[in-house]
């Protein structure tokens, strides 16, 4: 190669070298002036030299000012995700938002009562945060929300309830991008019964995030109530009907007998007429007296002597041949004495209905430390263990027809329970398997 050809080789060197920084340069100029404009625009005039403006100055106050609105915009948030919690604890339902995997993104603290949560589960779920890395190894926020589900532990929806119908509820609200409400009836955490609850679901669809918000109203009281109330009226009309059907059909043999002119059977029917008044008599009485307990708000009590009582109420009742064996302990008791006479009567008026002739019906009074005790004991046939709860609710009786023949109204024990509820106390049956009853009473004695 000659000289000449070095020369232009050279040359050719030089123009590429200029044209390269040309190329870059100008860009970068540009951008710097844009900067310049952008960040302070009162300050540095267009004829400002570039190369005497120091850039890290205002580059520096403007990242601090993007970095102080970053804080104030997240302290909001966070000041709005508080308010949420706040009110979404004070709901009566039970609130929880769910992605389209079903998978739980927020709950209120209500929500551990029936689901299965674990006790740290925090209630947010929590989004992915930019931990300081370099801009280029910052993912794409899709790939960043993947990356994060699988790092942290999720909880998903038919973990936390066993129930079709709700999981039915969720996929229908997601399908048909509406709200869906439906009757569901799933057992709550470390329930053995079955609840009733409505559930709405609501869509909550935002850009790509496609989210469900459910809403749990408990009506598993208010259904209850409602059975109870409809029970209620069933059987006071059955327990009516009964004594009235047989008036009836007395009343029409008497009217027969008397059109034949016979008058043998007269005085028979008429008993039987008259004990049928009674009953219905007795049992209107009963329901008046549930209803006056019902309505009192707050009972009256007064310091009461026990062994006064005791005696006042043994002598309407007709032992009948049983043997009453009384003990006190416990001199006083704050009650109110017409409902604490009324709870008396009815347990010793059972025992002696539920015993035979000669055996024993023990009433004692004991003190326990704040408490007094009232103890009814017979040496009847006993309750069997699976009713010895039942037999507090209204007429609930274990051997209806035999019951009615003894003279009860099937009341009287859902009377006591609902007075010793009244005075702030308890009730409680135990029958041991030899035989005999014996209802316990407690009342606070404060
Ligand atoms: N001391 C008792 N021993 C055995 N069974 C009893 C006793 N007391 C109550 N029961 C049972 O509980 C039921 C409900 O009692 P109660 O409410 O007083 O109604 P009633 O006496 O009018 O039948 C009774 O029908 C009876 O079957
Ligand atoms: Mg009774």
């Amino acid at each position: 190669m000659g000289l000449s050809d070095i020369i232009i080789v050279f040359f050719l060197a030089v123009l590429c070298f200029a044209a390269g920084v040309l190329c870059f340069y100008i860009p970068f100029q540009n951008l710097k002036k844009q900067i310049l404009h952008l960040i302070s625009k009162d300050n540095i005039s267009s004829s400002t030299s570039l190369d005497e403006v120091d850039l890290s100055v205002p580059l520096n106050n403007y990242i601090q000012q993007i970095k102080n609105q970053i804080k104030d915009q997240s302290d909001r948030l966070v000041f709005l995700q508080k308010k949420i919690d706040q009110v979404a604890a004070v709901l009566k339902e039970v609130v929880i938002i769910l992605d389209e995997e079903g998978r739980l993104l927020f709950h209120n603290s209500q929500a551990r009562e029936i689901f299965y949560l674990d006790e740290h589960q925090p209630t947010h779920y929590t989004e992915p945060v930019w931990n300081g890395q370099t801009p280029n190894s910052v993912p794409p926020l899709e790939e960043a929300y993947k990356n994060h589900r699988t790092q942290t532990k999720s909880v998903y929806l038919n973990e936390m309830i066993r129930s079709p119908d709700v999981m039915d509820l969720f996929q229908q609200c997601l399908k048909k991008k509406t709200r869906v409400t439906k009757d569901c009836v799933f057992r709550k955490k470390n329930q053995y019964l079955k609840s009733n609850f409505q559930v709405t679901a609501l869509p909550f669809f935002y850009e790509k995030q496609k989210t469900v918000v459910l809403l749990f109203y408990d009506q598993t009281n208010i259904k209850e109530s409602q059975q109870a109330h409809i029970d209620f009226v069933s059987n006071v009309s059955h327990e009516l009907k009964t004594p009235l059907t047989a008036i009836r059909g007395y009343v029409e043999m008497l009217i027969q007998d008397l059109s034949q002119k016979k008058f043998d059977k007269f005085e028979g029917f008429l008993q039987i007429l008259l004990r049928n008044c009674k009953r219905m008599g007795e049992l209107i009485d009963d329901l008046l007296t549930l209803s006056s307990l019902a309505s009192q708000v707050h009972l009256e009590k007064k310091r009461l002597n026990t062994k006064d009582i005791t005696s006042h109420v043994i002598e309407q009742i007709k032992p009948r041949g049983r043997k009453l064996h009384f003990f006190f302990s416990a001199p006083y008791v704050m009650a109110n004495p017409r409902w604490v006479e009324l709870v008396l009567h009815n347990l010793v008026d059972n025992a002696c209905r539920h015993t035979s002739e000669n055996s024993n019906v023990h009433i004692r009074w004991e003190k326990m430390r704040d408490r007094v005790i009232l103890k009814v004991k017979d040496s009847g046939e006993g309750i069997p263990e699976p009713y010895l709860h039942r037999v507090f609710e209204r007429f609930f009786r274990m051997d209806p027809a035999r019951s009615r023949e003894k003279g009860g109204t099937g009341v009287g024990l859902a009377l006591v329970k609902q007075s010793m509820e009244k005075h702030g106390g308890c009730v409680r049956a135990v029958s041991p398997k030899g035989g005999g009853t014996e209802f316990i009473c407690e009342f606070p004695n404060a």
